[in-house]
Formats: structure tokens, C-alpha cells, sequence
């Protein structure tokens, strides 16, 4: 069992309307502003992600350190990437890693299920359209109905908000 003090695990996402996070294995929209956002934001961390969103870019965020979460036992990893093969084994690893005091779940889909149940924050950004798409964020309200902070944007083409949400007490 890990000795390592446990960090505060927080979930990253950012979903349309009718909660669309991804479409063919991609992101359903190309908002510059909020990428910069997500880099600034889990910067320092380390960030938990499933094995499709580790090859959309096949490297870690800047500053941070990366589990990525994979059932099969033969993938490897380029250092010092860590690899566990459920989310409570990413977040033991996590937990161990040193200097880097937040867990970050960055998705997809069923990491984001998952996790929603020991998450104390939940940083989302809320694209204010209706999209196609093949992943899918849980629907979070009830769980999270706490607002910290709200920032609306825009960059012409979609209007969104940049939510920091806490669970109910
Ligand atoms: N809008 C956003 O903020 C956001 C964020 C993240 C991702 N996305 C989008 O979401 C899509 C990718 O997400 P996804 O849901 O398709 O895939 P994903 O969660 O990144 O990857 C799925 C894979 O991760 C592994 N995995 C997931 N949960 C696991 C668990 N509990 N235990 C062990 N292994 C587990 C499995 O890998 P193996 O098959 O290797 O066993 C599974 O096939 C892309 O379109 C991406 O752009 C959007």
C-alpha cells in the first residue's frame, strides 16, 4: 500500500450542451483560448488520462507528469510516462509521485464516469452549443451544484464558460 499523502483530485473537461466531449476521436471544436486554459490550469499536476486521449497527442502536458490508464499489459510507455491498469492504481501512482501536488482526471469517457465520484472539484468548460459526437461527459449537476468561479468567453464562433465547480457537502 502507497505511504504517499493522498492529493486533491480534480476533473478537467470541457463538453457541449448535450454533454458531447469527443467525436472520432478527437475534439468536437477547436477553441484556442481554452486549451491555453487547460495547460495553464494542470500545470504542476499530474494528469490521469485513458490510453485514446494519451494518442491524440502522445506526450505529456507541459509541466505536468501523466498515468495513463490502459488494460493491456503489453503497451509501454516513453519515460517517465506512467502506466496503471484501473483508475484507483493511477491515482496510487499519482499520489506517489513527488512535487507535483494535484491529481488532474483529463478523460475520456469512462475515467470521467468514474471518477466523478471521488473528485472534490470539477473544472468545466461548457460550450454553449448542441454537437454530434461519440463520448460523452455524465451528466454532473446534482453531483457538483457548487459554483467557485464562472468566466463566460467567446471567440466568435462559440460562445462558452469556464465553470470551477464543487460537490455538494
Ligand atoms: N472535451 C474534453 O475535455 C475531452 C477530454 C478528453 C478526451 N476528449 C475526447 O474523448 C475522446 C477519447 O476518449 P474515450 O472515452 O474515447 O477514450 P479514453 O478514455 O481516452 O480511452 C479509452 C481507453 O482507455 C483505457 N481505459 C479507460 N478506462 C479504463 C479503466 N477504468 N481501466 C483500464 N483501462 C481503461 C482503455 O484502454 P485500452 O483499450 O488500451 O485497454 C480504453 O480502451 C476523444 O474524442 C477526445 O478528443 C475530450
Amino acid at each position: 500500500m502507497s505511504l504517499s499523502a493522498k492529493k486533491p483530485i480534480h476533473i478537467i473537461v470541457a463538453c457541449s450542451e448535450n454533454r458531447v466531449i469527443g467525436k472520432d476521436g478527437h475534439l468536437p471544436w477547436r477553441i484556442k483560448e481554452d486549451l491555453h486554459y487547460l495547460f495553464e490550469t494542470v500545470k504542476d499536476g499530474v494528469v490521469i488520462e485513458g490510453r485514446r486521449v494519451y494518442d491524440e497527442i502522445k506526450k505529456e502536458y507541459p509541466g505536468t507528469r501523466t498515468v495513463v490508464v490502459t488494460r493491456n499489459p503489453e503497451l509501454q510507455f516513453p519515460e517517465p510516462i506512467l502506466k496503471a491498469s484501473s483508475l484507483p492504481e493511477a491515482v496510487e501512482k499519482a499520489n506517489s509521485v513527488k512535487g507535483y501536488p494535484t491529481i488532474w482526471i483529463g478523460g475520456g469517457q469512462s475515467l470521467y464516469e468514474e471518477a466523478l465520484a471521488i473528485a472534490d472539484r470539477l473544472y468545466l468548460t461548457l460550450v454553449h452549443t448542441e454537437v454530434e459526437g461519440d463520448t460523452f461527459f455524465p451528466e454532473w449537476r446534482s453531483e457538483f451544484p457548487k459554483v467557485v468561479s464562472e468566466r463566460k468567453s467567446s471567440n466568435g464562433k462559440f460562445d462558452y464558460t469556464f465553470l470551477i465547480l464543487e460537490r455538494k457537502s
